[in-house]
């Protein structure tokens, strides 16, 4: 009866596109301190260095991009129509912050990539170190403004089927291997 229990809250968090979304967060700031740690630690060992690299390209390669369009073809489109006027300038401001944020996610990853390949590490660190910090503390702020201002706004302006129609095209997004 527990086990079943812990099965069915697992399933309706499973099914939730808050928690879904916090998810997202919660490996946006997995991978941005990992980022940071790559150039506070320029003489970590290479196999290290090379691997959490690969992690953090293949993340803002792809993972990044899939919650922005979670939240700029999924969630805005939905709760602007029922936002207040307050509501919909925080949705405008952080689609702009999205808008922001990827000429610097652009200009990160080929040095990503490179970490992850046997190569002198220190000049390219060097040169990540301004955009690395810019973009951990854009993403900080964004985040917490998201999950101020506009997550808990979903259940009250949304109804469950819109909900639903959230968290299924964010799986759309992702394919049926990865959620
Ligand atoms: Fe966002
Ligand atoms: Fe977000």
């Amino acid at each position: 009866m527990i086990a079943l229990r812990g099965s069915m809250a697992a399933a309706a968090r499973e099914d939730d596109p808050i928690a879904a979304l916090l998810d997202c967060h919660a490996r946006i700031r997995h991978f941005s301190a990992m980022a940071r740690r790559l150039v506070e630690l320029p003489d970590a060992p290479a196999a290290d260095r090379a691997d959490a690299a690969t992690r953090v390209h293949r993340y803002f390669a792809v993972g990044l991009g899939l919650h922005v369009d979670d939240e700029d073809d999924s969630l805005s489109p939905r709760l602007a129509p029922r936002a207040d006027a307050n509501l919909r300038r925080t949705l405008d401001d952080l689609t702009r912050q999205h808008r922001s944020m990827e000429p610097i996610v652009a200009r990160l990853l080929p040095g990503w990539k490179a970490l992850g390949t046997p190569i002198e590490a220190r000049p390219i660190l060097e040169s990540m170190g301004r955009d690395t910090l810019t973009l951990e503390s854009m993403l900080l702020a964004h985040l917490a403004q998201e999950e101020e201002a506009v997550f808990p706004q979903m259940p009250r302006l949304l109804s469950r089927e819109t909900l639903g129609e959230i968290r299924a095209e964010m799986r759309a997004r992702r394919g049926p291997e990865s959620d």
